[in-house]
């Protein structure tokens, strides 16, 4: 039992800067996830974490409690990638089909959509039938046969669930150590040995700074490291969305064509074959370039997403027909010129009204809404040449709004931005 006195000493100790002992971290998160703990008394220590900060011990030892708050499960020779959120990112789905056709495992955990940031849960559920309905045996069964398997975090860390959502409403989300220990909680709990880290940065991201990326793509190697786990990170930009397609069902045919061994957009072709190889090159993989290469042309890494929606309980042969929203409206260039942005923030939040995400968690998403970006930084338009095409009924005057007030056009050319900002 973790008396209300225990808990208002640590929040007494933190109000005043000092540390937290690890004993105390633990009882305090075990309190509150098994309901001793009352949520004013949490969030008054979120509240004076947020404020006073964590030194690297406290945020360890709220990390390790958090990831053992519940199921654990353990896949010491996997490989996971975690991105930290984007408008139109569709990495895993391509990149973790390439890597296990290279022969490294894949034991994933994906979150869903909030906000202007997409899941990888809501992108693979617009496939009919994809189930996350994956109890560990099932999931070490698919993770040997198939060599990818992605859950979702089910009974993994459940004491950051209930803190992430008191976080949500306390105004305590934006403080790098309970970011930290949150992330990497639960992919401790998730079990995978090797871990690449894709750190956003740009106005479509948490950390708008690149300062701000690599100091969290810092602390989560580390923290990592400290878990046992082998980690690397990219930081990367999130100033436009990635590739062409932002919404749930979009996304899948981009990422199919992509595997199909199809034209990308030049953003999403150089990121996903970077990600591959890092994540190839973290499990040992000699010369992981020409890996991804060869399972790109060869059709394995196709082969190897199909095989994978089947063990899911999708049917692949649908993949080519997965329904999008038949209500199309398309956006115009409102001058010549060259493209300076057409920035993530506005384009997300466009998807989002469309239906493609959700503003509160629970809220019901149209899977075949979303937005097609036709144009990229740095591309020559023409006055009424299209930029965008928007998908779904639901608020598309806005929407369009939205895009137009996202799309920068210049009198004078514009350099193509990096899509990869530094690594570490
Ligand atoms: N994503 C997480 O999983 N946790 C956070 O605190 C922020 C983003």
């Amino acid at each position: 039992m973790y008396s209300e006195n225990a808990v208002l000493d640590a929040i007494e100790t933190k109000k005043r800067g000092d540390e937290l002992s690890e004993n105390t971290i633990h009882r305090a998160v075990e309190g509150y996830t098994s309901g001793e703990v009352p949520d004013y008394q949490m969030s008054a220590l979120l509240m004076a974490i947020f404020i006073r900060g964590m030194d690297y011990e406290e945020t360890l030892a709220l990390t390790e409690a958090m990831a053992g708050s519940g199921e654990r499960h353990s896949f010491p020779g996997c490989v996971d990638k975690h991105s930290t959120g984007g408008v139109g990112d569709k990495i895993s789905l391509i990149s973790l089909p390439i890597v296990a056709a290279c022969g490294a495992p894949v034991a994933k955990l994906s979150g869903r959509g909030l906000g202007t940031t997409g899941g990888t849960i809501d992108k693979l559920e617009s496939i009919p039938g994809f189930s996350f309905d994956l109890p560990e045996e099932r999931m070490r069964k698919q993770v040997e046969e198939v060599g990818l398997a992605i859950t979702e975090a089910g009974d993994l860390a459940p004491a950051d669930r209930a803190i992430y959502a008191l976080r949500d409403t306390t105004g305590t989300v934006d403080s790098l150590p309970l970011i930290g220990s949150s992330i990497v909680s639960k992919k401790a709990a998730t079990g995978a040995g090797y871990l690449l880290y894709d750190v956003k940065s740009g106005s479509g991201a948490f950390m708008k700074t690149a300062g701000e990326a690599r100091e969290l793509a810092d602390l989560l190697v580390r923290l990592s490291e400290s878990l046992g786990i082998e980690a690397s990170a990219l930081i990367t930009a999130m100033d436009e969305p990635l590739g062409s397609a932002v919404g749930n069902a979009l996304e899948i045919h981009e990422s199919v064509r992509f595997l199909q061994g199809e034209d990308s957009p030049a953003d999403l072709s150089e990121k996903s074959r970077v990600v591959a190889a890092r994540l190839l090159r973290l499990k040992g993989i000699q010369e992981p370039e020409d890996a991804v290469e060869g399972a790109i042309s060869s059709g394995a890494a196709y082969e190897k997403f199909a095989e994978f929606v089947a063990a899911q309980g999708g049917d692949p042969k649908t993949l080519q027909n997965i329904p999008v929203s038949k209500e199309v409206r398309e956006i115009v260039a409102p001058k010549a010129g060259y493209v300076v942005r057409l920035g993530a923030l506005g384009v997300g939040r466009a998807a989002l009204l469309l239906g493609a995400g959700r503003e509160k968690k629970g809220d019901k998403i149209d899977p075949g809404a979303g937005v097609e970006v036709l144009v990229k930084a740095g591309d020559e338009v023409e006055e009424d040449q299209p930029v965008a095409r928007l998908y779904g009924k639901r608020n598309a005057k806005r929407a369009e709004e939205l895009v137009l007030e996202a799309l920068k056009i210049s009198g004078t050319p514009v350099q193509r931005p990096p899509v990869i900002l530094g690594s570490l």
